[in-house]
């Protein structure tokens, strides 16, 4: 086990200094297609997470600059409008907005996606942008690792609860999630929340990043019918607020050599510009190419087996799972009471389901429904 994390390092490290650095991205921009990056957007709306600071709101700036109506998830009030105002100023798109929702929290992902979903908008781009490295072990007050709670929970809550919106949008709809290169250092773990009595934050993130990646391949998997295509990609190493409060060390280490928040963001604003049939969902991408997923010799390859029974997991922790509402008990619920802008699964019991159902119409109705068992993909 010594050897192989050795390895892993070493051959992250080489990898990483050769490729994820602004000589990395100098390099393979000379490969990049600028008219890649000419299609409007006017019509589209995104959603993108974390929006306010670094590759988040770069990549806000990059949808607005085209034309998109951008929806920015920020935690903070203040730092959020600070933002939405700098978009529209630099752009001149005044349909960019605020959304308030904290990515830490399941009940507040539920209230922003239940605020949300009845705008009854058409989501053409979700970006799973807001991201945490926390050194520290910190519990989140629903009991989480924060790591896993941001960069897991969050980006699982939030994308489920999405579904129905993004659906309205296909076949154009797309899933762009943030991981990052330092998942290649770790295979996919059950341990989700880090029970080892010596907690290591970077390994926590790099293992919360390497479940976004089978997350994302295994979402491409569960909805392949529904028009929505699921994109993991990394920005390499770019100088953000982020990477200076998380990784001092590094960012030190490398200064003059981290990408600008640009360069980062580059393939985001690519992976949303792209037609569908130029991209392969499940991937994961980097500088506009697909990459790999696995380092040679690291043997994280197999360790994504479990990715099953992390989304069970995910759904028993969240208890989010719009998936499983298959498309004829959704139809037979909205002919009988609406528009059902939100679906809860609560939990099985032999064959049937228990779900709560919130109808956006004049005022809000809650509901619990009894629905046979349908199979949850
Ligand atoms: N920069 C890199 O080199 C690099 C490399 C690999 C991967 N990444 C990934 O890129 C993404 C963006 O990171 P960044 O480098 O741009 O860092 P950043 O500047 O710190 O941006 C992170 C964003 O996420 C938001 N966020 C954090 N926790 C949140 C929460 N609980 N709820 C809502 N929003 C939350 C932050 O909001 P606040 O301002 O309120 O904190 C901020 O807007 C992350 O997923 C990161 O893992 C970055």
């Amino acid at each position: 086990m010594f050897l192989l994390k050795a390895w892993r390092a070493t051959a992250f490290g080489a990898y990483g200094y050769l490729n994820f650095t602004k000589a990395g991205f100098q390099k393979h921009s000379k490969m990049f297609n600028s008219e890649d990056m000419q299609t409007k957007m006017e019509g589209n709306n995104c959603v993108v997470t974390g929006a306010n600071s670094g590759i988040g709101f770069t990549a806000a700036h990059g949808l607005a600059a085209r034309g998109a109506s951008v929806y920015m998830v920020c935690r903070s009030k203040e730092r959020g409008e600070a933002a939405v105002l700098k978009i529209r100023s630099m752009t001149g798109n005044q349909n960019v907005y605020l959304e308030i929702c904290d990515l830490s929290s399941v009940s507040s992902i539920k209230s922003f996606a239940s605020k949300f979903s009845s705008k009854n908008v058409p989501i053409h781009v979700l970006v799973n942008n807001a991201g945490v490295l926390e050194n520290e072990r910190i519990t989140t007050s629903e009991g989480f690792e924060m790591n896993f709670s941001v960069n897991v929970v969050g980006t699982y809550a939030i994308t489920e609860s999405m579904l129905p919106l993004l659906e309205k949008a296909a076949p154009d709809a797309r899933v762009i999630t943030v991981s990052s290169g330092g998942m290649y250092m770790e295979p996919l773990t059950t341990d989700l929340q880090f029970s080892g009595a010596k907690f290591d934050g970077t390994m926590q993130y790099c293992r919360t990043k390497r479940v976004q990646v089978a997350l994302t391949e295994k979402w491409a998997e569960m909805y392949k019918d529904k028009g929505i295509g699921f994109y993991a990609m990394h920005p390499g190493w770019a100088d953000t607020p982020g990477v200076a409060k998380s990784l001092p060390g590094f960012s030190k280490a490398l200064s003059g050599n981290l990408r600008t928040s640009e360069e980062g963001a580059d393939t985001v604003v690519w992976l949303a510009l792209q037609p569908k049939e130029k991209l392969t969902s499940g991937a994961f991408y980097f500088d506009r190419a697909e990459a790999p997923k696995h380092l040679m010799f690291a043997a994280t390859g197999g360790s994504h087996v479990y990715i099953d029974s992390i989304v069970d997991n995910l759904r028993s922790l969240t208890s989010i799972s719009c998936c499983s509402l298959s498309g004829a008990i959704r139809s037979e619920i909205e002919v009988l009471l609406g528009t059902v802008s939100l679906a809860w699964q609560l939990g099985n019991e032999n064959k049937r389901e228990f779900r709560l159902v919130r109808l956006s119409q004049n005022k809000v109705i809650f509901g619990v429904y009894i629905v046979r068992k349908v199979n949850p993909r």
